[in-house]
């Protein structure tokens, strides 16, 4: 079943905009708006002026709500997801001419280096629940390292659904030579009205890659 669903950012005395997504509620997890891009879509939102400008890539994004909030308050957004999903990556087109948003839309699957990825060049990468298969933690991690080598200052924020209470992606950081530099609860950051729609333990974290190791 396909809904549209409305997601809306400020108010009017603040430039503020809605962002329509097209749900499909029976297929995989690639359509569907998780809880974890809501709390991500509104952190840009809060710190709009820092992305202004900006080189965004969203890693596996499926609905892509947080890279198109990046794209409308003016960041030149890449949309990715695995390249073998192409009926999520052609959701992202349709997304982005309702919204009216000219963001490029790139199959990307982690740890494939396929020659787009070459092309990446991010200041800001994103990810809203990315981690939720431990099998695809590491090449996750590879493409997350890889691009944040590529543009000095870059930064990997991500929103993390940690559903098992396992503290892996901190081991694998240490691993990959990233560290965090900032860690919060992801409700923190929501108006009350989306915070009451949402539930479980999801943390925004902002990742770097560690130069000092
Ligand atoms: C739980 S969904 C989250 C989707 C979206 N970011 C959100 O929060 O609504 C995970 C996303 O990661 C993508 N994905 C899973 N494995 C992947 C891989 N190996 N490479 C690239 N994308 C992948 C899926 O297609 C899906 O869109």
């Amino acid at each position: 079943m396909t809904t549209v669903s409305q997601h809306y950012f400020g108010s009017i005395e603040d430039d503020g905009f809605s962002i329509r997504i097209i749900e499909n509620m029976k297929e995989e997890y690639g359509l569907f708006v998780w809880p974890s891009s809501i709390i991500l879509a509104e952190y840009i939102w809060q710190q709009k002026s820092r992305f202004s400008g900006s080189n965004v890539v969203e890693l596996g994004a499926g609905t892509s709500l947080p890279g198109l909030v990046a794209a409308k308050v003016g960041a030149h957004v890449t949309l990715t997801d695995d390249s073998n999903r192409s009926e999520v990556l052609d959701s992202m087109r349709k997304l982005c001419n309702i919204n009216d948003l000219n963001c490029r839309v790139l199959g990307l699957t982690w740890g494939v280096w396929d020659p787009p990825v070459f092309s990446l060049y991010p200041n800001i990468i994103l990810g809203a629940d990315v981690f939720y298969d431990t099998a695809a933690f590491d090449d996750l991690f590879a493409t997350v390292t890889y691009l944040l080598q590529r543009c000095p200052d870059s930064v990997f924020i991500t929103t993390y659904h940690n559903r098992s209470g396992h503290h892996l992606i901190e081991f694998l950081m240490e691993k990959w030579c990233l560290k965090c530099t900032k860690l919060v609860d992801g409700f923190s950051l929501l108006p009350s009205h989306k915070a009451s729609n949402l539930s479980g333990n999801i943390q925004l974290a902002e990742i770097v890659f560690d130069t000092s190791k």
